[in-house]
């Protein structure tokens, strides 16, 4: 996979843009050596995006705080461009590990519970000439998709189905969303994903595990992240080997502030026997990949049954 090629759109004007930027800045010639090099063209749509307007003018507008406030990638503009940056990266390179296919020769991709589009912005311009696809319950964050990014984007409601024919979508995927759902909305979504998929397409979906209890446990930062406390996430931890999926319901004050989740979302914890057992009568179960995403949340990668 070419993620030199992947990482920024492909412009002639955008490329000579970058060299004149390398050329001037001897920091940044020091960090990554030329322009062409893979951390200069991650850096490019990161910190050249929000150094350099001339930069910014060949990327997707940024999304306003109160949008980026509900999704993962921390609380500053540079958070949300990198960590979408490094989840793109790992996505592309799942897909073709999982997938079994070049990354590029995927024609179609749905980002469920995309938010304010913080992987599809890397999306779109490494995969130009593919379909892109959002959908999330959060229609404030689809209509901002809708007008500051290339695709379709659907405001689905808390159940199925969406607004997509069966095998549409080459590849789907849900970062944190799986990670918040209750059992039987995972089971039902789980249905829904693998309905619109091809079935020689990939769902790839992330959720907490053992490792973020585990990290939840000591760390007051992620306490506060995940809203549950140090003795609570002990005793998650010590369940999940005999549940295999734990769940509690949000506070509703925080609920309230993701408008439009359905009133018992919360956080989800499961490990790889409930993903290939909960999800069985729609899929089939790949692998999984803890700690795949941000090392924290686990990578779960199935592919739809044959109907
Ligand atoms: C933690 S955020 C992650 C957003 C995005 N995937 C990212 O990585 O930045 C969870 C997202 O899932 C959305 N969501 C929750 N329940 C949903 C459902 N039933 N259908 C679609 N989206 C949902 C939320 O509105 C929110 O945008």
């Amino acid at each position: 996979m070419d993620l030199v090629r992947l990482l920024a759109p492909r412009d002639p004007a955008l490329d000579h843009l970058a060299r004149e930027v390398c050329a001037s800045r001897p920091d940044l010639r020091a960090a990554f050596g030329d322009a062409d090099s893979l951390g200069f063209r991650q850096w490019l749509g990161v910190y050249g995006v929000l150094e350099y307007p001339r930069i910014a003018a060949h990327y997707p507008p940024l999304p306003p705080e109160h949008l980026r406030a509900t999704v993962c990638g921390g609380a500053t503009l540079a958070s949300h461009l990198q960590t979408g940056a490094e989840d793109f990266r790992v996505l592309a390179e799942l897909f073709e590990i999982y997938g079994g296919r070049p990354f590029d020769s995927v024609r179609s991709v749905l980002d469920f519970g995309c938010g304010c589009g913080r992987e599809l912005r890397w999306m779109q311009s490494a995969l130009p000439a593919a379909s892109m696809y959002g959908a999330d319950v959060r229609k404030a964050a689809t209509d901002w998709c809708g007008q500051n990014l290339r695709g379709t984007f659907l405001a689905n409601g808390i159940l199925p189905p969406l607004d997509l024919p069966d095998d549409s979508i080459d590849f789907a995927y849900a970062l944190s969303v799986w990670s918040h759902l209750s059992e039987e909305q995972g089971r039902v979504w789980m249905r829904e994903l693998a309905r619109v998929v091809r079935p020689d397409g990939l769902i790839l979906v992330s959720t907490h595990g053992a490792f973020a209890l585990a990290l939840c446990a000591r760390s007051a930062e992620h306490q506060q992240v995940l809203q549950i406390d140090a003795a609570t996430a002990r005793e998650l931890l010590r369940e999940l080997p005999n549940r295999h999926f734990v769940h509690r319901v949000l506070p509703a004050t925080i609920r309230d502030s993701a408008d439009g989740v359905a009133a018992d979302y919360g956080q989800a914890f499961f490990d790889e026997i409930h993903a290939r057992s909960a999800f069985a009568d729609s899929t089939e179960f790949l692998g999984c990949v803890p700690c795949g995403l941000n090392l924290f949340q686990d990578f779960h990668a199935l592919r739809p049954r044959r109907r």
